[in-house]
């Protein structure tokens, strides 16, 4: 994936702009046109470790040894995970989610997206999506390659803990038809295409899975991996700590 140009940096700005204390608001557009802006959406990126929803703290405990924080954003977790002594990698496509890592004092994050990430072997001892990003895995196709690539470059007892939204939990008509409309053209339900918007700044489209606890044992069939244990949210997020199989 080709580096962000400045005016595609939507998820960076909004970022950027709530690290200055501006009123700030995520708005992501789906490509059947429906858009939803969320108020929440940028300061959620900077909660304090104490400010966490219960089942995301519990979660973050399993993280062990050397971290790959994968879609860090303005790296709460790789913060907490240093600061209690791990060796934590924070990776971004956003460089603006980059720059905001070093402000706040993380010692290692870099500009990269998951497409990219490949590490000599044992390179990691967990690996960490968070804030839903099991989803930058887009598809069920890619999620499987990039499993794999993450089982080679990960320890023998690695951890992938990662968190999504189970798709069937809703019945907002709009979502169901979309659905719909995905297993039409052959993709997941919850193969979400979608871009975000911030102020002028308009982000790529991306495609952004959400997934069953079914779905997602499909996914890791034959990938090296399994579940190790979910963990449930009082909605319909969930977070999914995974060993290798
Ligand atoms: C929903 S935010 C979650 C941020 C953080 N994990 C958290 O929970 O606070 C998603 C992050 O993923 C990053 N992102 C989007 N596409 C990416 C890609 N292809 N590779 C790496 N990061 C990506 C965005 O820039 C953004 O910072």
């Amino acid at each position: 994936m080709k580096e962000l140009k400045s005016e595609e940096d939507a998820f960076g700005q909004e970022m950027w702009a709530c690290y200055r204390g501006e009123r700030t608001s995520e708005i992501v557009e789906r490509d059947d046109g429906y858009v939803e802006a969320s108020p929440y959406g940028p300061k959620m990126y900077f909660l304090e470790y104490e400010d966490w929803p219960v089942f995301e703290r519990k979660a973050v405990e399993s993280a062990k040894g050397r971290v790959l924080d994968i879609g860090c954003g303005a790296g709460r977790h790789s913060l907490h995970l240093q600061k209690k002594g791990l060796n934590v990698l924070g990776i971004d496509s956003s460089p603006l989610a980059i720059k905001i890592c070093g402000l706040i004092g993380i010692k290692k994050a870099r500009v990269m997206s998951i497409e990219e990430v490949d590490f000599k072997p044992d390179s990691f001892d967990t690996i960490i999506m968070m804030g839903n990003n099991f989803g930058l895995l887009g598809s069920f196709e890619k999620a499987r390659k990039l499993l794999k690539r993450f089982h080679k470059i990960t320890s023998k007892n690695g951890l992938i803990i990662a968190s999504t939204r189970d798709t069937y939990k809703t019945e907002i008509p709009d979502h169901l038809e979309y659905h719909r409309l995905n297993r039409k053209r052959g993709r997941m339900s919850g193969q979400l295409r979608i871009r975000v918007r911030f102020r002028k700044y308009v982000g790529r489209w991306f495609d952004y899975l959400i997934v069953s606890k079914k779905e997602m044992q499909e996914i890791l069939k034959g990938t090296g991996w399994k579940i190790k244990e979910f963990i449930d949210s009082d909605n319909s997020e969930y977070i999914a700590i995974i060993e290798k199989s």
